[in-house]
Parts: C-alpha cells; structure tokens; sequence
C-alpha cells in the first residue's frame, strides 16, 4: 500500500544516519525504494549519506536534529512530512557511548546516554506516530545492543539498550491494532567509528581489537554495518507486518 505523498513511495526516517549503521540502513532503504529522512546532529553531515542515495537514484533529505529534544525532532518531523512525505517508518539508531566503570561514571554520563538513546527514541516515535495511525500502516526498529545484557564499563549504556527492548515490546503492544510493528534489532560487535572509538579508548590498535573480537563470534567475523541493515530492511518489508515486539540479535552468533 502506498503513501499518499503522490509519490507512490513511503517515507522513512532513520536518525544517526550521517555514518555508521544509520548510514547503511538509510541506503538500504532508499535501495528498497523508499524516501529517506537522514537525520543526524549535523545536518551538514549528513550530506554524504544524502549523496550515496541520490546518485543511486534515491531520494533522500538531511535534516539537522537532536533527537533528545522534542522540539527538535517535532521540528524535523514536520519538514519530514512536508518534503518527503509522512513517515510511515521510524529507525531510533542514534546513539553515544559513554562508557566508564560504575563508581567513576558521572552523573552527566548517565543522563547524557539515557537522553539519546531513550528519550531520543520516545520522542521520534511520538511525533510520528500519528502519521502511522493514519496509513493503518508502521514498522518501528530501535537499535538496542548485545550490550543489553550486561557490559563492564556500560552501565548507562546497557540500561539505556535494555530499556528499549522493553520500550519496544510496550510500542508493539499500544500500537499493533494500528497496523504498526515495533522490533529491536540488538547488534553485536559492528565496524565503524563508534567501534573505532572504544578501541583508542582502551589503547589497542583497531585492527588487533577487530581481530580479538573476531576471534570470540562463531561466525568468526565482526559485523558490518551492512548485517544492520539488511536486517531493518527485512523488518520494515510489507511481509514482515507479523513480527512484532522482537528483539533480533544480530551478533554473528546467540546471544539470548
Ligand atoms: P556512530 O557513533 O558511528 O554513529 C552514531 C550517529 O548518531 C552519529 O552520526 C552521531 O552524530 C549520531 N547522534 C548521536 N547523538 C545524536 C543526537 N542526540 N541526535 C541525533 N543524532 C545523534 O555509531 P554506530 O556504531 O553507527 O551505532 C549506531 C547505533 O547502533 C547506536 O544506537 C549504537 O548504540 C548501536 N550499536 C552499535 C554497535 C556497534 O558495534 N557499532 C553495537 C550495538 C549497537
């Protein structure tokens, strides 16, 4: 079933998209043939990502955001709605790291992590979800983490990614008469700058650290920010309108 844009298309939203696995799902979307909405921070940082998917022959929007403020994403939302469409898909990928053991973790840490990653993805969803009820039609995916359950150094970040499995489960709930589902896809170890970052942060090369994690995932490889998105492109398909509250673990490996 087809937006009402007048472009035959739906729109998605995909937050955190200027790199990354934000990034990579944006494209894929927009390869799977809807608009895409890159929203990240910067918006001028997000035109690298706006460039892959219109040279592709996409078509794609960067919209500067910070999803921890609502007038901020209600802002965004409404460009959304009025230059690609009403978005019918909802990706919460944006995230921060700020990792330390428990007793030296600052107060700021704690809020700062919850602030993106929980009430970041409380207020795209709110703001769009009406557009969802209307179409009769929503698919909803928050980036949680293997680190859901249980990570040294990750208090903040582990509480952050198991709370959205439980906010993921209640969205599935509230809002599947609607037509709406809501999943969690839980990565394991992914290549990119936030890796990268924790890496530096422990003082080993990127190189060693992806090649010690490699060596601990049976599929005895780390992830791509590709595996990320194929995924999200199977739980926002038409087909995958049964699947709802899940949490997929994409870890090269269980997890749960
Ligand atoms: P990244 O650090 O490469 O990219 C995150 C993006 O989010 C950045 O472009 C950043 O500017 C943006 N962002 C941060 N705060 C924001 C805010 N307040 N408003 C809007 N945008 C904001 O991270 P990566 O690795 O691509 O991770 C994406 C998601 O996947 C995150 O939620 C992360 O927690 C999750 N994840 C990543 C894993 C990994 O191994 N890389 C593993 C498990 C989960």
């Amino acid at each position: 079933m087809p937006n009402t844009d007048g472009t035959g298309s739906r729109t998605a939203i995909v937050t955190g998209a200027a790199r990354g696995i934000g990034a990579a799902i944006a494209q894929r979307l927009a390869a799977d043939g809807l608009s895409v909405a890159v929203v990240d921070l910067d918006e001028a940082a997000c035109a690298g990502t706006v460039e892959t998917i219109t040279s592709a022959g996409g078509r794609a929007l960067a919209i500067g955001a910070d999803v921890s403020d609502a007038t901020s994403v209600d802002t965004a939302v409404e460009r959304v709605v009025d230059e690609l469409g009403a978005p019918t898909v909802v990706v919460n990928n944006a995230g921060i790291l700020r990792d330390n053991l428990l007793f030296k973790m600052s107060v700021d840490d704690w809020d700062a992590v919850m602030a993106v990653h929980l009430r970041g993805a409380f207020n795209t969803v709110k703001a769009a979800q009406k557009h969802m009820v209307e179409a009769k039609f929503g698919r909803i995916i928050n980036l949680s983490s293997t680190s859901a359950l249980g990570n040294r150094g990750q208090v903040n970040y582990s509480a952050a990614k198991a709370g959205l499995q439980g906010y993921t489960k209640t969205l599935a709930i509230e809002l599947g008469k609607f037509g709406v589902t809501a999943n969690a896809i839980a990565p394991g170890f992914i290549q990119t700058d936030m890796t990268a970052a924790t890496a530096e942060r422990v003082g080993v090369p990127f190189d060693d650290f992806i090649k010690y994690s490699a060596e601990q995932i049976p599929v005895q490889r780390v992830g791509q920010p590709e595996d990320i998105a194929h995924t999200a492109s199977f739980l926002i398909s038409e087909g995958a309108g049964f699947v709802s509250g899940q949490v997929i673990y994409v870890a090269g490996g269980p997890k749960d």
